[in-house]
């Protein structure tokens, strides 16, 4: 009895410490302001509160992986709901290669070329460990397909960016895709 009203009390507590989303109108997918992007996942300590890096792949590409992989990032910006390095040329997060049938996932890197890019909403969640605000990546559409779902994937011993399109029923018991939340977070802000 005394150990179901400590549930009941946990639960009354982690319900209410949900953070406050101001509401207003939708968040801008312009964020023009240099940012790294951190990964949410609290089931995962190797991809959890790591961050997006990127891996000059030849060819003016950059492959994106998971910190510790690649070099780390908080040039990126956002430009219509697309992750950008602000180079020059431009690079743009798409989502167009080494499709794989096993678990349905495309991959996600980024180029000066013309593929299908990964489209972003931009909306407030709550840090699953610390309940702050946070400003996070809400997976929108890969060119002009709506919907699917970002994650990642073991690589190599690291793990690379995967897009899952909508309506998958397909996984890969030996090489899981774990779904991840980005998080924006600005140089010199902590964690
Ligand atoms: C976002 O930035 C692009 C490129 O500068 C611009 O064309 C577009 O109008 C901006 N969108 C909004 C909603 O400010
Ligand atoms: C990291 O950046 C350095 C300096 O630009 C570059 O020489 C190196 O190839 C990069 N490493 C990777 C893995 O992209
Ligand atoms: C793969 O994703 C597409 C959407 O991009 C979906 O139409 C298709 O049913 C999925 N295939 C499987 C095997 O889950
Ligand atoms: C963590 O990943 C698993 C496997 O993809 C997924 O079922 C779960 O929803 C993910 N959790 C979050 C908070 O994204």
């Amino acid at each position: 009895m005394q150990q179901f009203l400590a549930f009941l009390l946990s639960s009354a507590i982690a319900a209410t410490s949900a953070c406050t989303i101001p509401t207003g109108p939708p968040l801008s997918n312009n964020i023009t302001q240099g940012f790294s992007l951190r990964l949410q996942n609290a089931s995962y300590p190797d991809i959890h509160n790591h961050f997006l890096n990127i891996w000059d792949w030849g060819g003016g590409d950059q492959h994106l992986f998971v910190s510790p992989a690649g070099n780390s990032t908080s040039e990126l910006q956002l430009i219509d709901g697309v992750i950008t390095l602000p180079w020059d040329p431009p690079r743009r997060a798409v989502i167009n290669g080494e499709y794989e049938p096993l678990d349905n996932t495309t991959k996600m890197f980024m180029t000066e070329r013309g593929d299908p890019r990964a489209v972003w909403d931009v909306a407030y969640g709550c840090d699953p460990d610390t309940d702050a605000l946070q400003t996070e990546l809400a997976f929108k559409a890969r060119g002009d397909e709506l919907g699917g779902l970002m994650g990642v994937r073991p690589f190599n011993g690291m793990y690379d960016f995967r897009w899952k399109g909508p309506g998958t029923s397909v996984n890969d018991p030996n090489r899981p895709w774990v779904h991840v939340t980005l998080v924006v977070v600005y140089p010199g802000a902590t964690a």
